[in-house]
Protein backbone atom coordinates (compact mmCIF):
# COMPACT_ATOMS: atom_id res chain seq x y z
CA UNK A 1 0.00 0.00 0.00
CA UNK A 2 0.76 3.58 -0.19
CA UNK A 3 1.17 5.17 3.00
CA UNK A 4 1.71 8.91 3.90
CA UNK A 5 2.79 9.96 7.28
CA UNK A 6 2.32 13.12 8.93
CA UNK A 7 5.49 14.41 11.43
CA UNK A 8 8.82 12.59 11.45
CA UNK A 9 9.88 12.81 14.87
CA UNK A 10 10.51 9.52 16.42
CA UNK A 11 6.92 7.85 16.01
CA UNK A 12 6.36 8.90 12.38
CA UNK A 13 9.84 7.85 11.12
CA UNK A 14 10.18 4.63 12.65
CA UNK A 15 6.61 4.01 11.82
CA UNK A 16 7.48 5.03 8.16
CA UNK A 17 10.34 3.08 7.83
CA UNK A 18 9.10 -0.32 9.42
CA UNK A 19 5.64 -0.28 6.87
CA UNK A 20 9.16 0.00 4.25
CA UNK A 21 10.72 -2.45 5.93
CA UNK A 22 6.87 -4.51 5.22
CA UNK A 23 6.57 -3.69 1.59
CA UNK A 24 4.94 -0.87 1.53
CA UNK A 25 5.47 2.52 -0.02
CA UNK A 26 6.19 5.22 2.47
CA UNK A 27 5.83 9.39 1.59
CA UNK A 28 6.65 11.48 5.57
CA UNK A 29 5.21 14.96 5.49
CA UNK A 30 7.26 17.45 7.80
CA UNK A 31 7.14 21.28 8.24
CA UNK A 32 11.15 21.05 8.59
CA UNK A 33 12.99 21.38 5.39
CA UNK A 34 16.07 19.91 6.91
CA UNK A 35 14.54 16.92 8.11
CA UNK A 36 12.85 16.03 5.16
CA UNK A 37 16.55 16.42 2.97
CA UNK A 38 18.29 14.38 5.70
CA UNK A 39 15.33 11.50 5.22
CA UNK A 40 15.58 11.79 1.28
CA UNK A 41 19.54 11.58 1.89
CA UNK A 42 18.63 8.38 4.05
CA UNK A 43 20.06 10.21 7.24
CA UNK A 44 17.81 9.82 10.33
CA UNK A 45 17.13 13.18 12.09
CA UNK A 46 17.04 11.55 15.34
CA UNK A 47 18.97 8.92 16.90
CA UNK A 48 16.96 5.51 17.85
CA UNK A 49 18.74 2.65 17.14
CA UNK A 50 18.41 0.91 13.75
CA UNK A 51 16.41 3.35 11.95
CA UNK A 52 19.04 4.64 9.69
CA UNK A 53 20.03 1.89 8.45
CA UNK A 54 16.62 1.09 7.47
CA UNK A 55 16.29 4.27 5.85
CA UNK A 56 19.51 3.34 4.01
CA UNK A 57 17.95 0.02 2.84
CA UNK A 58 14.64 0.94 2.23
CA UNK A 59 15.38 4.25 0.43
CA UNK A 60 13.64 3.46 -2.56
CA UNK A 61 10.25 2.79 -0.75
CA UNK A 62 10.67 5.98 1.50
CA UNK A 63 10.91 9.57 0.32
CA UNK A 64 9.74 12.99 2.12
CA UNK A 65 8.61 16.28 1.29
CA UNK A 66 6.53 19.47 2.81
CA UNK A 67 4.44 18.88 0.55
CA UNK A 68 1.13 17.52 1.45
CA UNK A 69 -0.59 18.01 -2.07
CA UNK A 70 2.26 15.06 -3.33
CA UNK A 71 2.08 13.11 -0.34
CA UNK A 72 -1.94 12.92 -0.08
CA UNK A 73 -2.60 12.67 -3.96
CA UNK A 74 -0.14 9.76 -4.31
CA UNK A 75 -1.34 7.27 -0.81
CA UNK A 76 -4.42 5.83 0.35
CA UNK A 77 -4.13 6.03 3.68
CA UNK A 78 -2.37 8.62 6.13
CA UNK A 79 -0.64 8.34 9.47
CA UNK A 80 -0.76 11.68 11.69
CA UNK A 81 2.28 10.97 13.68
CA UNK A 82 2.84 14.79 14.84
CA UNK A 83 3.39 15.66 18.61
CA UNK A 84 1.01 16.38 21.04
CA UNK A 85 3.63 18.23 23.93
CA UNK A 86 2.27 19.44 27.40
CA UNK A 87 1.65 23.01 27.97
CA UNK A 88 2.56 24.61 31.06
CA UNK A 89 -0.35 23.43 32.96
CA UNK A 90 0.02 20.10 31.54
CA UNK A 91 -2.70 20.07 29.22
CA UNK A 92 -1.84 18.71 25.60
CA UNK A 93 -0.83 21.09 23.08
CA UNK A 94 -3.37 20.43 20.12
CA UNK A 95 -2.18 22.96 17.85
CA UNK A 96 0.01 20.68 15.14
CA UNK A 97 -2.74 17.82 15.21
CA UNK A 98 -5.70 20.60 13.99
CA UNK A 99 -2.76 22.25 11.62
CA UNK A 100 -2.25 18.96 10.06
CA UNK A 101 -5.80 17.65 9.89
CA UNK A 102 -6.68 20.91 8.28
CA UNK A 103 -3.97 20.60 5.78
CA UNK A 104 -4.89 16.94 4.94
CA UNK A 105 -8.27 17.79 4.59
CA UNK A 106 -8.21 20.73 2.43
CA UNK A 107 -6.29 18.19 -0.07
CA UNK A 108 -9.11 15.91 -0.18
CA UNK A 109 -11.63 18.29 -0.68
CA UNK A 110 -9.92 17.87 -4.13
CA UNK A 111 -9.26 14.10 -3.78
CA UNK A 112 -12.20 11.83 -5.74
CA UNK A 113 -11.27 8.33 -4.12
CA UNK A 114 -11.23 7.38 -0.56
CA UNK A 115 -8.87 8.10 1.99
CA UNK A 116 -8.18 6.46 5.18
CA UNK A 117 -6.63 8.94 8.07
CA UNK A 118 -5.74 7.78 10.94
CA UNK A 119 -4.66 9.14 14.22
CA UNK A 120 -1.25 7.64 15.94
CA UNK A 121 -0.43 10.96 18.25
CA UNK A 122 -1.10 10.49 21.55
CA UNK A 123 -4.60 11.95 22.14
CA UNK A 124 -6.74 12.44 25.12
CA UNK A 125 -10.15 10.73 24.62
CA UNK A 126 -12.73 12.11 22.56
CA UNK A 127 -10.04 13.95 20.60
CA UNK A 128 -10.36 11.96 17.29
CA UNK A 129 -14.62 12.21 17.52
CA UNK A 130 -14.78 15.72 18.88
CA UNK A 131 -11.82 17.57 17.07
CA UNK A 132 -10.22 15.61 14.39
CA UNK A 133 -13.63 14.58 12.73
CA UNK A 134 -15.30 17.52 12.43
CA UNK A 135 -12.03 19.13 10.90
CA UNK A 136 -11.74 16.74 8.46
CA UNK A 137 -15.90 17.27 7.17
CA UNK A 138 -15.11 21.11 7.44
CA UNK A 139 -12.36 21.41 5.53
CA UNK A 140 -13.02 18.75 2.90
CA UNK A 141 -17.04 19.83 2.48
CA UNK A 142 -17.06 15.56 2.34
CA UNK A 143 -18.51 13.37 5.26
CA UNK A 144 -16.20 11.17 7.64
CA UNK A 145 -17.35 7.42 7.32
CA UNK A 146 -18.69 8.10 3.85
CA UNK A 147 -15.93 9.94 1.58
CA UNK A 148 -13.03 9.86 4.29
CA UNK A 149 -12.21 6.80 6.93
CA UNK A 150 -11.32 7.51 10.16
CA UNK A 151 -9.23 5.58 13.01
CA UNK A 152 -7.39 6.35 16.11
CA UNK A 153 -4.08 3.77 16.12
CA UNK A 154 -1.73 4.36 19.03
CA UNK A 155 1.91 3.02 19.45
CA UNK A 156 3.16 1.28 22.20
CA UNK A 157 6.98 2.22 21.11
CA UNK A 158 10.08 2.57 23.81
CA UNK A 159 12.67 4.76 22.81
CA UNK A 160 15.65 2.92 21.75
CA UNK A 161 13.80 -0.09 21.07
CA UNK A 162 11.33 1.52 18.85
CA UNK A 163 11.76 -0.49 15.92
CA UNK A 164 11.50 -4.14 17.53
CA UNK A 165 8.52 -2.51 19.58
CA UNK A 166 6.79 -1.57 16.20
CA UNK A 167 7.45 -4.90 14.46
CA UNK A 168 6.67 -7.07 17.74
CA UNK A 169 4.23 -5.50 19.34
CA UNK A 170 1.94 -7.22 21.88
CA UNK A 171 -1.02 -5.91 20.08
CA UNK A 172 -2.44 -3.86 17.97
CA UNK A 173 -4.72 -1.26 18.81
CA UNK A 174 -7.74 -0.22 16.38
CA UNK A 175 -10.04 2.44 16.91
CA UNK A 176 -12.31 2.85 14.17
CA UNK A 177 -15.51 5.03 12.95
CA UNK A 178 -16.78 2.90 10.67
CA UNK A 179 -16.44 -0.58 8.82
CA UNK A 180 -14.23 0.36 5.89
CA UNK A 181 -11.82 1.72 8.01
CA UNK A 182 -11.42 -1.33 10.54
CA UNK A 183 -11.46 -3.44 7.37
CA UNK A 184 -8.76 -1.49 5.55
CA UNK A 185 -6.00 -0.95 8.83
CA UNK A 186 -6.47 -4.60 9.28
CA UNK A 187 -5.62 -4.97 6.27
CA UNK A 188 -2.31 -3.24 6.47
CA UNK A 189 -1.65 -4.87 10.06
CA UNK A 190 -2.89 -8.34 8.84
CA UNK A 191 0.79 -9.69 8.46
CA UNK A 192 1.25 -9.00 12.45
CA UNK A 193 0.92 -12.02 14.97
CA UNK A 194 -0.32 -10.34 17.60
CA UNK A 195 -3.89 -9.92 18.92
CA UNK A 196 -5.67 -7.28 17.09
CA UNK A 197 -7.79 -5.08 19.34
CA UNK A 198 -10.63 -3.29 17.24
CA UNK A 199 -12.48 -1.02 19.50
CA UNK A 200 -14.38 2.82 19.29
CA UNK A 201 -11.85 5.83 18.88
CA UNK A 202 -12.30 6.93 22.08
CA UNK A 203 -11.20 3.44 23.87
CA UNK A 204 -8.38 3.06 21.89
CA UNK A 205 -6.93 6.69 23.02
CA UNK A 206 -8.03 5.53 26.22
CA UNK A 207 -5.84 2.39 26.01
CA UNK A 208 -2.46 4.20 25.16
CA UNK A 209 -2.90 6.60 28.21
CA UNK A 210 -4.19 4.05 30.54
CA UNK A 211 -1.32 1.87 29.21
CA UNK A 212 1.03 4.54 29.79
CA UNK A 213 -0.18 5.56 33.36
CA UNK A 214 -0.30 2.22 34.64
CA UNK A 215 3.13 1.49 33.74
CA UNK A 216 4.48 4.98 35.20
CA UNK A 217 2.59 3.96 38.25
CA UNK A 218 4.15 0.46 38.57
CA UNK A 219 7.15 2.02 38.66
CA UNK A 220 6.08 4.50 41.51
CA UNK A 221 4.90 1.82 43.40
CA UNK A 222 8.17 -0.20 43.30
CA UNK A 223 10.19 2.99 44.13
CA UNK A 224 7.69 3.63 47.51
CA UNK A 225 8.07 0.08 48.12
CA UNK A 226 12.03 0.37 47.61
CA UNK A 227 12.01 3.83 50.01
CA UNK A 228 10.28 1.78 52.80
CA UNK A 229 13.04 -1.59 52.15
CA UNK A 230 15.52 1.14 52.36
CA UNK A 231 14.78 1.64 55.53
CA UNK A 232 14.85 -2.37 56.40
CA UNK A 233 17.65 -2.73 54.55
CA UNK A 234 16.40 -4.86 52.42
CA UNK A 235 17.40 -4.74 47.86
CA UNK A 236 14.03 -3.80 46.25
CA UNK A 237 15.03 -5.98 43.40
CA UNK A 238 14.97 -8.87 45.60
CA UNK A 239 11.68 -7.40 46.20
CA UNK A 240 10.59 -7.08 42.66
CA UNK A 241 12.11 -11.21 41.53
CA UNK A 242 9.72 -11.99 44.08
CA UNK A 243 6.94 -10.08 43.00
CA UNK A 244 7.59 -10.30 39.44
CA UNK A 245 6.78 -14.19 39.71
CA UNK A 246 3.41 -14.05 40.27
CA UNK A 247 2.18 -13.91 36.82
CA UNK A 248 -0.77 -10.88 37.95
CA UNK A 249 2.10 -8.62 38.62
CA UNK A 250 5.11 -9.52 36.06
CA UNK A 251 8.82 -8.77 36.35
CA UNK A 252 8.83 -5.47 33.86
CA UNK A 253 8.53 -2.29 35.30
CA UNK A 254 9.66 -3.07 38.64
CA UNK A 255 12.96 -1.61 38.33
CA UNK A 256 13.19 0.57 41.58
CA UNK A 257 15.29 3.92 41.81
CA UNK A 258 15.13 7.41 41.26
CA UNK A 259 12.10 7.09 38.47
CA UNK A 260 10.79 7.82 35.64
CA UNK A 261 11.44 10.60 32.56
CA UNK A 262 10.91 10.80 28.68
CA UNK A 263 8.72 12.30 26.10
CA UNK A 264 5.78 10.33 27.04
CA UNK A 265 5.40 9.18 31.02
CA UNK A 266 5.65 12.73 32.24
CA UNK A 267 3.63 14.09 29.87
CA UNK A 268 0.20 11.77 29.58
CA UNK A 269 0.13 11.77 33.10
CA UNK A 270 0.45 15.29 33.33
CA UNK A 271 -2.35 15.32 30.43
CA UNK A 272 -4.47 12.94 32.21
CA UNK A 273 -4.63 14.59 35.49
CA UNK A 274 -5.77 18.00 33.94
CA UNK A 275 -8.28 16.17 31.82
CA UNK A 276 -9.56 14.29 35.01
CA UNK A 277 -9.83 17.69 36.76
CA UNK A 278 -12.02 18.98 33.68
CA UNK A 279 -14.53 16.38 33.47
CA UNK A 280 -14.64 16.97 37.60
CA UNK A 281 -13.29 13.20 38.41
CA UNK A 282 -9.92 12.82 40.77
CA UNK A 283 -7.15 10.61 40.04
CA UNK A 284 -5.82 9.96 43.63
CA UNK A 285 -3.74 7.39 42.56
CA UNK A 286 -2.25 8.61 39.33
CA UNK A 287 -1.56 12.13 41.30
CA UNK A 288 0.58 10.34 43.87
CA UNK A 289 2.10 8.42 41.10
CA UNK A 290 3.57 11.88 39.88
CA UNK A 291 4.43 13.15 43.53
CA UNK A 292 6.52 10.10 44.29
CA UNK A 293 8.24 10.62 40.75
CA UNK A 294 9.17 14.06 41.67
CA UNK A 295 10.24 13.24 45.05
CA UNK A 296 12.45 10.37 44.23
CA UNK A 297 15.63 11.75 42.64
CA UNK A 298 16.45 14.40 45.47
CA UNK A 299 16.70 11.10 47.59
CA UNK A 300 19.68 10.41 45.96
CA UNK A 301 21.17 13.55 47.21
CA UNK A 302 19.79 13.06 50.50
CA UNK A 303 22.03 9.71 50.15
CA UNK A 304 25.19 11.46 49.21
CA UNK A 305 25.05 14.16 51.59
CA UNK A 306 25.06 11.27 54.22
CA UNK A 307 29.01 11.06 53.31
CA UNK A 308 29.35 14.43 52.48
CA UNK A 309 27.70 16.45 54.60
CA UNK A 310 28.80 19.49 52.67
CA UNK A 311 28.33 19.69 48.63
CA UNK A 312 29.50 23.28 48.64
CA UNK A 313 32.70 23.48 46.77
CA UNK A 314 32.76 19.94 46.28
CA UNK A 315 32.72 18.09 42.75
CA UNK A 316 29.96 15.96 41.97
CA UNK A 317 30.32 13.12 39.16
CA UNK A 318 27.42 12.82 37.19
CA UNK A 319 27.15 9.31 34.95
CA UNK A 320 24.11 9.64 32.64
CA UNK A 321 21.91 12.44 31.37
CA UNK A 322 19.55 10.65 28.87
CA UNK A 323 16.14 9.49 30.29
CA UNK A 324 17.26 6.40 29.93
CA UNK A 325 20.24 4.15 28.27
CA UNK A 326 20.78 4.03 23.79
CA UNK A 327 18.26 7.76 23.70
CA UNK A 328 19.77 11.01 23.39
CA UNK A 329 16.70 11.88 24.72
CA UNK A 330 16.66 14.44 27.68
CA UNK A 331 13.50 15.20 28.16
CA UNK A 332 12.10 14.81 32.18
CA UNK A 333 15.65 13.11 32.83
CA UNK A 334 15.85 12.25 36.31
CA UNK A 335 19.11 13.61 36.12
CA UNK A 336 17.56 17.00 35.51
CA UNK A 337 16.42 17.71 39.14
CA UNK A 338 19.58 16.11 41.29
CA UNK A 339 21.44 18.60 39.25
CA UNK A 340 19.78 21.29 39.82
CA UNK A 341 19.35 20.48 43.42
CA UNK A 342 23.57 19.67 43.84
CA UNK A 343 24.40 23.16 42.29
CA UNK A 344 21.96 24.63 44.49
CA UNK A 345 23.89 23.11 47.49
CA UNK A 346 27.26 25.06 45.79
CA UNK A 347 28.39 21.69 44.26
CA UNK A 348 30.92 21.58 41.14
CA UNK A 349 29.39 19.25 38.59
CA UNK A 350 31.16 17.09 35.80
CA UNK A 351 29.02 14.82 33.50
CA UNK A 352 29.31 12.49 31.02
CA UNK A 353 26.73 10.60 28.73
CA UNK A 354 27.27 8.42 25.71
CA UNK A 355 24.84 10.26 23.55
CA UNK A 356 22.92 13.67 25.43
CA UNK A 357 25.35 15.89 26.35
CA UNK A 358 24.93 18.40 23.43
CA UNK A 359 21.07 18.59 24.31
CA UNK A 360 22.24 18.64 28.39
CA UNK A 361 24.10 21.78 27.40
CA UNK A 362 21.19 23.57 26.09
CA UNK A 363 19.70 23.41 29.96
CA UNK A 364 23.12 23.39 31.63
CA UNK A 365 25.45 25.04 29.48
CA UNK A 366 27.74 25.84 32.46
CA UNK A 367 28.51 22.52 34.15
CA UNK A 368 31.92 20.46 33.12
CA UNK A 369 30.97 17.81 30.66
CA UNK A 370 33.83 14.87 30.63
CA UNK A 371 34.59 13.70 27.01
CA UNK A 372 34.72 9.84 28.91
CA UNK A 373 33.17 8.28 31.37
CA UNK A 374 36.48 7.97 33.21
CA UNK A 375 37.15 11.62 33.46
CA UNK A 376 33.95 11.83 35.93
CA UNK A 377 36.01 9.24 38.28
CA UNK A 378 38.30 11.79 39.82
CA UNK A 379 35.56 13.26 41.23
CA UNK A 380 34.72 13.63 45.01
CA UNK A 381 31.93 11.36 44.51
CA UNK A 382 29.77 10.09 41.60
CA UNK A 383 26.13 9.55 41.08
CA UNK A 384 24.80 6.95 38.83
CA UNK A 385 21.75 8.36 36.66
CA UNK A 386 21.36 6.74 33.53
CA UNK A 387 22.11 2.91 33.39
CA UNK A 388 24.44 3.17 30.41
CA UNK A 389 26.39 0.04 29.65
CA UNK A 390 30.15 1.68 29.06
CA UNK A 391 29.29 2.65 33.16
CA UNK A 392 29.62 -1.42 33.77
CA UNK A 393 33.11 -1.37 32.88
CA UNK A 394 34.63 1.74 34.91
CA UNK A 395 37.02 1.36 37.43
CA UNK A 396 34.94 2.35 40.74
CA UNK A 397 37.43 1.21 43.40
CA UNK A 398 38.53 3.72 45.83
CA UNK A 399 35.32 5.80 45.13
CA UNK A 400 31.93 7.07 46.61
CA UNK A 401 29.00 5.74 44.62
CA UNK A 402 26.01 6.80 44.80
CA UNK A 403 23.41 4.64 42.41
CA UNK A 404 20.14 5.53 41.27
CA UNK A 405 19.81 2.65 38.70
CA UNK A 406 21.81 -0.77 40.11
CA UNK A 407 24.68 -0.74 38.35
CA UNK A 408 25.84 -3.66 40.33
CA UNK A 409 29.31 -3.11 39.13
CA UNK A 410 29.55 -0.38 40.89
CA UNK A 411 29.35 -2.13 44.04
CA UNK A 412 33.15 -2.48 44.98
CA UNK A 413 33.66 1.37 45.43
CA UNK A 414 35.22 2.35 48.53
CA UNK A 415 31.61 3.67 49.41
CA UNK A 416 28.39 2.24 47.61
CA UNK A 417 25.19 3.02 48.23
CA UNK A 418 21.67 2.47 46.05
CA UNK A 419 18.74 4.74 46.25
CA UNK A 420 16.56 2.16 46.92
CA UNK A 421 18.91 -0.89 47.97
C1 LIG B 1 7.22 4.67 27.38
C2 LIG B 1 6.35 3.43 27.30
O1 LIG B 1 7.07 2.31 27.81
C3 LIG B 1 5.96 3.16 25.85
O2 LIG B 1 5.09 2.04 25.78
C4 LIG B 1 5.23 4.40 25.30
O3 LIG B 1 4.85 4.21 23.97
C5 LIG B 1 6.13 5.61 25.43
O4 LIG B 1 6.54 5.81 26.80
P1 LIG B 1 9.72 5.36 26.93
O5 LIG B 1 9.31 6.59 27.65
O6 LIG B 1 10.43 5.46 25.65
O7 LIG B 1 8.40 4.42 26.66
O8 LIG B 1 10.69 4.55 27.89
P2 LIG B 1 10.50 3.43 29.00
O9 LIG B 1 11.43 2.35 28.67
O10 LIG B 1 9.09 3.12 29.23
O11 LIG B 1 11.09 4.17 30.33
C6 LIG B 1 10.43 5.32 30.79
C7 LIG B 1 11.15 5.79 32.05
O12 LIG B 1 10.91 4.86 33.12
C8 LIG B 1 12.67 5.89 31.92
O13 LIG B 1 13.11 7.06 32.59
C9 LIG B 1 13.18 4.64 32.65
O14 LIG B 1 14.46 4.86 33.23
C10 LIG B 1 12.13 4.48 33.73
N1 LIG B 1 11.95 3.11 34.21
C11 LIG B 1 11.53 2.15 33.34
C12 LIG B 1 12.17 2.83 35.56
O15 LIG B 1 12.56 3.71 36.33
N2 LIG B 1 11.95 1.56 36.01
C13 LIG B 1 11.52 0.56 35.17
O16 LIG B 1 11.34 -0.56 35.63
C14 LIG B 1 11.31 0.87 33.79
Amino acid sequence: MNLSIIGTGYVGLVTGACFAKLGHTITCVDIDPEKVQKINNSVSPIYEEGLESLLLTYKDKISATSDYQTALMNTSITFICVGTPSMKNGTIDLSYLKEATKQIATILKNKNSWHLVVVKSTVLPGTTHNIVLPLLEQYSGKKVGIDIGLAMNPEFLKEGVAIKDFLEPDRIVIGFNDEKSRKTLGELYKKFSCPIVDTSLSAAEMIKYASNAFLATKISFINEIGNLCKKLGVDTYDVATGMGLDKRIGRAFLDSGIGWGGSCFPKDIDALIDWAKEIKEHTRIIESTKAVNTDQPLRLVEILKKHLPTLKGKTIGVLGLAFKPNTDDIRDSRAIPIIKELLRNGAHIKAYDPQAMNNFKTLYPTIDYCSTASEVLSADAILITTKWKEFTTLNYQGKIVIDGRKLEQAKNAKIYEGVCW
